[in-house]
């Protein structure tokens, strides 16, 4: 093997949660070395949420990466929720004074790769075998193979772990402190990327009896929708005709006079629904942040923003711990984060539950009646809108 990296922070994983944590603590003299298993153009091209909550946003800009976000991101009020024969929109800035913006989470991924690359980050793409060690010393490592075959190791103060929920971290803390919480759901999302031109201003999101639809967006001339399906579903099933007329029938086409234009469909793809949570978010001198110790159903677009949440306190955290050698954020950080994780999984699972259909007349009802709630009292819709739009860094 050759000589060892030595570096304050190995992070584990290059998507959003390990590129921004690298970005923060740079920002505060930190030193960090990334490792990740997928190659730097797989990592940049994975299509997921595009929501980003005001604290997320308000993180990025503090950050200096929030030049783009600013020209080519929008800013959205709120949503429409709607069922058969209703739809009604929630105010996100009147009912709160936040809210949200749709930047799809490739391009902070873009953003992130430039800064960091700008920034001369060292960065270990299509590495294999990663595994972590000593993590209850003060010397934790990391080792892999490298791209070109090379065993390798990092020599770190800690190990952060932002390499999602099958990656070696989580694994890495043993089975006799973690306990893990888990939900899968009866059903599935089919996404769409189309070239067309958004058919609504806010995203929608439509209960309906063949189960629930989503029309969102990526840019004025990209729509992004979703429909629930079962769980074996296969693309093949699903022809791009029968995905619109799903849609269209879902989304209320015709109701009101409002239509969904259909359009080129560029991407299609079956996401499973699962919420998970593992605890303790710190082991020794391993933390996790993001999909490493969390998964959120993608109702409601918590995963981002959960782990940007999770790194925009760990990074202080570490920062005080390195260079002032006081541990108290760190000590801490697994039961703050876990507050807000908690949090998120709650209003991730209600969102969820409240508009996927299970074929049940009584959840239907129950249902039926929660909307109706939400959208006629505005206890219930601020209560919507607040989580929504995300509660405040540290809450
Ligand atoms: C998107 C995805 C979501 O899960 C959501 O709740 C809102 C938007 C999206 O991909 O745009």
């Amino acid at each position: 093997m050759s000589e060892p990296i030595r570096t304050q922070v190995a992070i584990v994983g290059a998507g959003p949660a390990g590129l921004l944590l690298a970005h923060l603590l740079a920002g505060d003299g930190v030193e960090s070395v990334v490792v990740e298993s997928r190659s730097e153009e797989y990592v940049a091209a994975r299509i997921r949420a595009g929501i980003l909550e005001q604290s997320t946003v308000d993180l990025l800009r503090s950050a200096g990466l929030g030049e783009r976000l600013d020209r080519e991101g929008a800013r959205h009020r709120g949503i429409h929720l709607q069922w058969p024969e209703e739809r009604h929109h929630l105010d996100f800035v009147d009912l709160t004074d936040r809210s949200v913006w749709l930047y799809g989470q490739t391009e902070v991924q873009r953003d992130l790769v430039a800064a960091r690359t700008a920034a001369g980050q060292e960065v270990h793409y299509e590495v294999s075998d990663t595994a972590l060690h000593d993590l209850e010393t003060d010397d934790p490592s990391v080792t892999f193979t490298s791209s070109e075959g090379e065993a390798r190791r990092i020599v770190a103060d800690v190990v952060v772990g932002c390499d999602g929920s099958f990656g070696p971290s989580r694994a890495a803390v043993p089975s006799t402190v973690q306990q893990t919480w888990e939900r899968t759901y009866p059903y599935s999302w089919l996404g769409i990327l189309a070239d067309v031109a958004p058919s609504t201003d806010d995203l929608i999101y439509a209960w309906h009896p063949d189960g629930f639809a989503m029309h969102s967006m990526r840019s004025e001339t990209v729509s992004r929708l979703y429909l629930q399906v079962p769980n074996d579903t296969s693309l093949d099933d699903w022809p791009d005709d029968r995905i619109w007329q799903a849609l269209a029938t879902r989304l209320g086409h015709g109701q009101d006079g409002w239509e969904l234009t259909p359009g080129p469909v560029t991407d299609k793809s079956v996401l499973p629904m699962r919420s998970h949570v593992s605890t303790p978010m710190r082991h020794g001198r391993l933390f996790l942040a993001g999909d490493a110790a969390h998964i959120v159903p993608p109702t409601g677009a918590k995963g981002l923003n959960l782990a940007v949440a999770d790194v925009g306190l760990l990074a202080p955290a570490l920062v005080e711990l390195l260079r002032k050698d006081d541990s108290r954020l760190a000590d801490d950080y697994s039961d703050t984060a876990l507050r807000r994780v908690w949090r998120c999984t709650h209003f991730s699972w209600w969102m969820t539950t409240m508009l996927h259909s299970t074929g049940d007349p009584f959840d239907e009802q129950l249902q039926l009646s929660q909307l109706r709630w939400v959208t006629s009292s505005e206890a219930g819709a601020t209560g919507l809108a607040e989580n929504y739009a995300g509660l405040p860094i540290g809450f």
